[in-house]
């Protein structure tokens, strides 16, 4: 029935391309860096069942529902909300939902950048054996005086920011997916060489058990915001990244296939991160609750007294690196296509263009670890007390602007987006897993994160 568009940005080679790019954004530091962080601050097994959770229920459909939007739309999320909502017979003013979501990629990349210029930084360090027989201490101050030091985050922030858009400016093709079609793989392999060490450390058992016994006495209304945000967060949910690769996705593929295999994808390498730190960890006596600077503190550590340490932390900190830079093209590719598409520029002057402004927001991140690290202009508000910029930043984008934006792609796919066509987009029949899908998105999506927002706002009130 509807006429099918084409991205004039161009496609995806094939599905597996799609797939290969979109797992690309949508592992990186959330799995490898963030999600132990989280876990380990908020007491492990039962925010890890929260969060998986979310992922089965609201991330899968909402990850199907995005890519749908995308391909129906074949244009940056802020064009395809437009025409989506126009060809419904509704508001253009849906665009919105894509300005918020260009706005969130932003602020997201800003901070993004700076912490995977820490990965870049390290990579030379455990390379150069800075961390051979550290002490807990030790790689503390290492770890420290570099995050005092203004000038290595720049540098690193400015390192990663150029290598993100010069992929970034080369295009659907030629940039991204030739990037991510090796990063994956050796991705996969060098975290399966970790797994190995971490199962002959001895201290497996304990990193299992805290990672999925759970004791729902250690979690409360914020660590449930925190888990479905990072749901959103790690699936790169919620701000147009997924729609606009979905833009780009070959119009006979199969949508709710690709999404299981990236799920899939996405969970199995935060878990299996989770078993390779947490059982480091233990072993060296190390507090699980560090904060940012878990993995930078704890796995050189680990690294620098093991046979071999140097090596696999440099392969470490690489794969994080790489896991970090097909994951932060995925943040700005909405911006830049809505850029070529409204304002006639090639990819490479949209490209400079949202690098450079990018970069200088994350000069903001860059000064909260030491010039501003004790501004903390939220402090009249008890559950912001003592947050940083960089804490407010992450806060505001993964646990307010993601699940909102989820909230909005729910609520256009199955109320303001025709059934026929949905369907047709999907193409999955109108069978049971058509029916699950969109019992989900228009009952269970929304209901599940406006109850997690209002009993957040009710913390946030209570303690105000
Ligand atoms: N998912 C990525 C990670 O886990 C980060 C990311 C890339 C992202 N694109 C996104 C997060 C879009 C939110 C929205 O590291």
């Amino acid at each position: 029935m509807a006429e099918l568009r084409t991205s004039i940005h161009g496609q995806w080679s094939s599905r597996w391309a799609f797939v290969l790019a979109a797992t690309g954004s949508a592992v990186g530091l959330g799995n490898i860096w963030k999600f132990p962080y989280i876990t380990g601050e908020n007491g492990g097994g039962a925010f890890v069942l929260v969060y998986l959770l979310c992922i089965a229920v609201i991330g899968f459909p909402i990850m199907m529902a995005e890519i749908m939007l995308g391909r129906r739309g074949r244009q940056s999320p802020i064009n395809t909300m437009y025409t989506l909502a126009i060809e419904s017979g509704h508001s253009g003013q849906w665009k919105w939902l894509g300005w918020m979501g260009v706005v969130a990629g932003f602020l997201i990349l800003s901070y993004y950048s700076v912490i995977a210029g820490w990965a870049l930084a390290y990579i030379f360090r455990t390379a150069a054996s800075t961390f051979n027989n550290v002490t807990p201490d030790g790689v503390s101050s290492i770890f420290n005086t570099f995050l005092a030091d203004p000038e290595s985050l720049l540098f690193w922030h400015t390192v990663f920011m150029v290598m993100t858009m010069l992929v970034v400016a080369r295009g659907v093709s030629g940039g991204l997916e030739k990037a991510v079609k090796f990063l994956m793989p050796g991705l996969f392999l060098i975290l399966l060489v970790l797994l190995g060490y971490a199962m002959s450390t001895g201290e497996f058992n304990r990193g299992l058990d805290f990672l999925f016994n759970p004791d729902f006495s250690r979690i409360n209304q914020e660590s449930v915001l925190i888990a479905m945000g990072h749901a959103f967060f790690t699936l790169s949910l919620g701000m147009g990244a997924i729609m606009v690769y979905g833009s780009y996705l070959p119009q006979n593929a199969s949508i709710a296939g690709t999404t299981f295999l990236i799920v899939i994808a996405d969970t199995a390498v935060a878990l299996v991160a989770g078993m390779v730190i947490f059982p480091l960890v233990f072993a060296n006596g190390l507090e699980p609750g560090a904060g940012p600077g878990l993995i930078f503190q704890t796995l050189p550590m680990a690294f620098g007294h093991m046979p071999g340490g140097a090596v696999f932390g440099t392969l470490f900190f690489i794969l994080l690196a790489f896991a970090a830079w097909s994951s932060s093209i995925s943040l700005i590719e909405p911006a830049v296509a809505w850029l070529v598409e409204n304002h006639n520029m090639d990819r490479m002057q949209a490209s400079v263009i949202m690098g450079i402004a990018c970069w200088l927001t994350g000069l903001l991140t860059v000064f909260s670890f030491n010039l501003l690290a004790d501004f903390t202009p939220l402090d009249m508000f008890e559950s912001f007390k003592g947050k940083t910029l960089f804490d407010l930043l992450d806060f505001l984008t993964a646990s307010i602007m993601l699940p909102l934006g989820g909230l909005a792609i729910a609520i256009f796919s199955v109320w303001v987006m025709g059934r026929d066509a949905s369907r047709d987009e999907l193409d999955m029949g109108d069978g049971l897993a058509y029916k699950l899908w969109r019992f989900l998105v228009r009952y269970i999506t929304p209901v599940a994160v406006i109850i997690v927002f209002l009993h957040a706002i009710g913390m946030i009130d209570l303690a105000g």
